[in-house]
């Protein structure tokens, strides 16, 4: 059990990590770390200890994790952005892939019971077949995928070496509140730019499975809890950015006019839609449907904005 636990979430001012320092501050003694470089002090309750500091930085993590005395590590920051990846490339790398041989490898030397490792659904590139299944061949296109697969394979290369517990879960598109970019975010802030008129990157025919962030937290710490090996997490029904957008203007701005750019970034994905029976078998049951969740989202932003 995480419970009664000390536990460290990495990344822990940021969108995802917020949420499962929320989830656990209760009943866990919580220490957040972050950079801040897109996390929020702000997001953090007042029940969790806060360090700033660096994941390129092994002597600080080090530290954090001994002075605490940490039993469970939920591995969460990074460089999450694909577009700041293709932009700045070493950043990425010297945070996803040397940040989390940091981490991990303090973990090692403090004899941590756990580490749970935020993966990516981008370490599987554009998929041969879908829905994808964690056996689905690992092919990342951008720098991002690449640098977050070579966290998820130092965690099991030092699983099978050293004997650490190291999971991880190949996290899906996530949303909800608090989280600081991409498409749902974009699309509010375009609606609240021009409510008559949203323009769209890309055709509108990607796909994506959309995974409430608070659901997310409870898969991480039901990984935490029984989970061993790599599991992917999504909410588990597929849909595109056309119906996206169509819901976000019906409830935003309805009557707007919905225009698709036709052209997306480079290391955009079209198909990511998962199979999620591996960590639907281990208890996962994701509780808060697309449609309440984005409202939930609009919600937020908009009490954030105003
Ligand atoms: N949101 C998604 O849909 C999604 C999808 C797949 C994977 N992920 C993964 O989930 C994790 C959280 O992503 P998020 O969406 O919450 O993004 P986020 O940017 O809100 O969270 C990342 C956190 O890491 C911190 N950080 C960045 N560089 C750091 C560094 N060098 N040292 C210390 N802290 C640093 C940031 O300040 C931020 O708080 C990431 O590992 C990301 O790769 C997210």
């Amino acid at each position: 059990m995480v419970k009664g636990k000390n536990v460290l979430v990495t990344g822990g001012a940021g969108f995802i990590g917020s949420h499962i320092v929320d989830r656990l501050a209760g009943e866990c003694a919580v220490t957040a770390l972050d950079n801040l470089s897109t996390g929020k002090e702000i997001n953090l309750p007042e029940n969790a200890a806060f360090v700033k500091s660096d994941l390129r930085d092994a002597g600080l993590i080090q530290k954090t994790i001994k002075d605490a005395d940490i039993d469970v590590v939920f591995h969460i920051g990074a460089n999450a952005s694909v577009p700041h990846s293709t932009e700045d490339p070493r950043y990425d790398f010297e945070t996803n892939a040397l940040g989390t041989f940091n981490v991990i490898d303090a973990c090692r030397v403090s004899g941590v019971e756990k580490i749970v490792y935020a993966s990516t659904a981008a370490v599987y590139g554009e998929p041969i077949r879908t829905p994808i299944d964690e056996d689905h061949p690992l092919h990342p296109i951008s720098p991002y995928g690449a640098s977050k697969l070579a966290g998820e394979r130092c965690g099991l290369a030092f699983k099978e070496t050293y004997g650490i517990d190291f999971a991880a879960i190949r996290i899906f598109n996530t949303y909800g509140p608090r989280q600081p970019r991409y498409v749902m975010y974009d699309f509010i802030q375009k609606l609240g730019r021009n409510p008559s008129l949203l323009e769209v990157l890309g055709t509108g025919e990607q796909i994506r499975d959309y995974c409430y962030v608070s659901d997310m937290a409870d898969a991480f710490v039901l990984v935490a809890e029984r989970g061993d090996g790599v599991y992917n997490a999504a909410g588990g029904s597929p849909t595109s950015i056309k119906e996206l957008a169509e819901l976000m203007v019906s409830i935003i701005s309805p009557g707007a006019e919905i225009r698709y750019g036709g052209k997306t970034w480079a290391g955009d994905v079209n198909t990511l839609y998962a199979n999620i029976t591996r960590i639907t078998e281990l208890g996962f049951e994701p509780k808060v449907g697309f449609e309440d969740g984005v409202r939930q989202m609009i919600r937020w932003f908009e009490g954030a904005n105003s």
